[in-house]
């Protein structure tokens, strides 16, 4: 897969569908080549074009004026050093300089795919399925080496990278910039595809033109945040859903972090991706090395389909890990929506024995089970039973002697003012000594970077999941980072202190996971403030956004779709009218919308009227039959939710005998609109029959005749959904 061809010095990284090659340019730059579908072989010029171009400086001590770093395609750029464009890395020095300017040294190449030391990634499960590049670059004044490492799977279109830098000098100095990877592209009609939102609104697919100057995707709020996901895709202008090609990259991180997208003076295009370097410093000391998060990358030459295959396949098969990632996931029904933190043992009890008989399989006890809290004001980091409210163990056994699993929630990160621990430990907060300490839901954040308050809330945890039969968790992390500044870390290196914190949460949930194996994690943030590859890694799924309204779901699981695998996106059923948006859908509109995702509810089922309960006793059932094919189906999105008042979305199972349409329409209108639906990704030679209709159609007429809607279907917010099984 990984060769040198020591005559041209390329590196050529090639499997079945992609080629990504870079060059040890004059000087020992790496220079980038081509990244695209898999070319035979490279005969073109090692060189990348050379002219004289004023402003762009030369290489120190050469008199030729047509090489420049700053219109080279790079593989990493060093700083203040000719590159004028945005560097890869900064390092500051004992005597103030931040120049940088790593040059070829050395290559290792390696069967497999190494670990990374307390960090989310992917992996492989034997060596055979990918190899890996490390090509380490020094910068002989600093005396620094750069290891940047490239791993490429066999049988995917999937090259992972992540960059490491050592310090071989005999002083400390500080790292303020380390992107996980750079990648430099010649001047191409390309749009970007990023998902920005907000609280309630997340992953909301944008795309636009990429012009001149830099756009940046980023987080400075300590977690990937709602407000923008941690990827971006470069794309052909004529690229849409089914053809064209895509570049998308995703940081495996879940904390700062920034994409950098720079069009030069000559409209060539670098990107970067890595922990955000706005206020990052990480002092290395002589002989440590700093190794930053996983950057994974996907090529499609299939469109954005085809990029959200790729993602799906390798996120849920090697990203998530454990028990239940395979594993068919429960119908859940959790009492958040319905009780907020106003429950008793009495109220808990009627949630489970009205759930039971309607064949849900899970009962979530949400906020308000801990401390004295009864309001979002106390009790975070108190982690046990408010025995006055109720008995955990009681709750717990009624859910399991009723056949159901019994998951509860935990906010392991957070602690309120109003908390024992708070007396006990005012200085485990993030604060800086003399500043007030900024409240979001009148909480504050625990300080992670250091290792005896995770410890701490480990125990705690422990003491709760040792005594109590736990089935699942949520945990939630409901405000983000302010004042990040940590009591127990020198002047020096408060700039670490944002990292070091993630990487305390990650140490808490790789500590739990390894020790409660058989327990079900869903991460939330707000809802999808912390939807990323990162926490995938410790928790097969995430509640995507508290945005229950169907209508505003189509555009927010539509959205998360396109990188995150609907094992991971969680939807629930909740009752009308909305508590967020007061829309009033039916309910087989919002369990429509919820089914498309791994699915549950989210209402007091003892306030469903009776048709209403034999609709979900339909729904569920319909789930279970199903829920292989939409969780671990191939999913394409036919229709788009932020583009059309019809939406359609399709999974297909992987031998193509199967599939399940789901068809939406937002508004009605005296239009009568005639929609046509063509399926996608089935076998054009077998025959399907639709479960609704019965009728046989071949694969190739569902393709390309496709189905009509029905126009004379009256009603906003509506929904059809059809099963198709192959008939011989
Ligand atoms: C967050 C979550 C909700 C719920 C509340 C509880 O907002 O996203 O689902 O768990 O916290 O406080």
């Amino acid at each position: 897969m990984i060769t040198f061809d020591e005559q041209q010095k390329v590196f050529n990284l090639s499997n079945s569908s992609i080629s990504y090659l870079f060059s040890i340019e004059e000087g020992g730059l790496l220079s980038h080549l081509y990244y695209g579908p898999t070319i035979r072989g490279y005969h073109g010029e090692r060189f990348y074009p050379r002219v004289d171009r004023g402003f762009s400086g030369n290489l120190p001590n050469s008199m030729d004026r047509t090489y420049s770093k700053d219109d080279l395609l790079q593989e990493y750029s060093g700083n203040n050093t000719g590159d004028f464009r945005l560097p890869a890395v900064v390092i500051k020095t004992k005597n103030g300089a931040r120049m940088t300017d790593f040059r070829y040294h050395s290559y290792k190449i390696i069967d497999g795919k190494p670990k990374l030391d307390g960090l989310p990634q992917s992996y492989v499960e034997s060596d055979q399925e990918a190899q890996t590049l490390e090509v380490t670059l020094r910068d002989d004044v600093i005396k620094a080496d750069l290891v940047l490492t490239y791993t490429i799977y066999r049988d995917r279109p999937v090259i992972t990278r992540n960059a490491r830098v050592i310090n071989r000098s005999d002083d400390a100095f500080y790292v303020e910039k380390l992107a996980s990877m750079q990648l430099d592209l010649t001047k191409q009609d390309y749009d970007l595809v990023y998902l920005p939102g907000q609280y309630g609104v997340e992953r909301q697919t944008r795309r636009k033109s990429i012009d001149q100057g830099i756009f940046e995707m980023s987080s400075r709020r300590g977690a990937s945040s709602h407000h923008m996901n941690p990827f971006a895709a470069i794309v052909d202008k004529n690229t849409d859903e089914f053809h064209g090609n895509v570049m998308a990259t995703l940081l495996v991180y879940s904390g700062n972090f920034k994409i950098s997208l720079e069009s030069d003076q000559i409209d060539q295009i670098r990107l970067l991706a890595g922990i955000n370097d706005d206020n990052f410093s990480w002092k290395l000391n002589p002989g440590e090395s700093f190794q930053t998060p996983e950057a994974i990358n996907v090529y499609s030459t299939k469109g954005l389909n085809g990029m959200t295959k790729v993602f799906h396949h390798l996120l849920r098969e090697r990203v998530a890990r454990g028990k239940w990632r395979d594993r068919q996931r429960p119908i859940i029904i959790n009492n958040w929506e319905a009780t907020e933190m106003n429950f008793d043992a009495a109220k808990l009890e009627q949630i489970v024995e009205e759930a039971k008989p309607l064949g849900i399989e899970m009962f979530v006890l949400d906020d308000g089970w801990f401390g004295h809290r009864n309001d979002d004001n106390s009790s975070l980091g108190d982690w046990y039973v408010n025995t006055k409210k109720i008995d955990l163990h009681k709750v717990a056994n009624q859910t399991h002697d009723a056949g159901m699993k019994f998951g509860l929630w935990f906010e392991p990160e957070m602690i309120s003012k109003d908390s024992d621990l708070y007396k006990a430990h005012p200085d485990y907060v993030l604060h800086e000594p003399g500043r007030g300490m900024t409240l979001a839901r009148n909480q504050l954040v625990l300080d992670f970077s250091r290792p005896e308050v995770v410890d701490n809330i480990f125990n705690q945890i422990c003491k709760i999941l040792d005594d109590v039969d736990i089935d699942y968790i949520k945990w939630d992390c409901n405000r983000n980072l302010t004042e990040v500044y940590s009591a127990a870390y020198p002047a020096n290196q408060e700039g670490e202190i944002a990292h070091r914190h993630i990487l305390g949460v990650y140490s808490l949930m790789e500590r739990l996971i390894e020790r409660y194996p058989d327990i079900l994690f869903e991460s939330c943030s707000g809802g999808g403030g912390r939807d990323d590859a990162g926490l995938l890694y410790y928790m097969p799924q995430c509640w995507p956004s508290d945005n229950t309204d169907a209508n505003e779901r189509l555009r927010i699981q539509e959205g998360t779709s396109l990188v995150y695998p609907m094992s991971s996106v969680t939807g629930h059923v909740s009752a009308v009218p909305n508590g967020h948006t007061a829309r009033i859908t039916s309910f087989k509109m919002r369990g429509d919308v919820a089914m498309s995702s791994t699915f549950g509810y989210e209402l007091d089922p003892g306030a469903l009227t009776d048709a209403e309960k034999a609709q979900v006793k339909e729904q569920v059932a319909f789930y279970k039959k199903h829920r292989q094919l939409v969780q671990f189906g191939n999913f394409y999105r036919l229709q788009s939710a932020f583009t059309g008042n019809h939406v359609a979305w399709e999974f297909v199972s992987p031998d193509k005998s199967e599939a399940l349409l789901f068809m939406y329409r937002k508004l009605s209108s005296v239009r009568y609109e005639i929609v046509n639906t063509k399926m996608y990704a089935l076998d054009p030679d077998k025959n399907y029959q639709d479960s609704v209709t019965g009728k046989v159609y071949g694969g190739d007429e569902l393709m390309n005749v496709g189905l009509f809607r029905d126009p004379t279907h009256k009603g906003d917010f509506i929904s059809e959904v059809h099963y198709f099984k192959e008939v011989k």
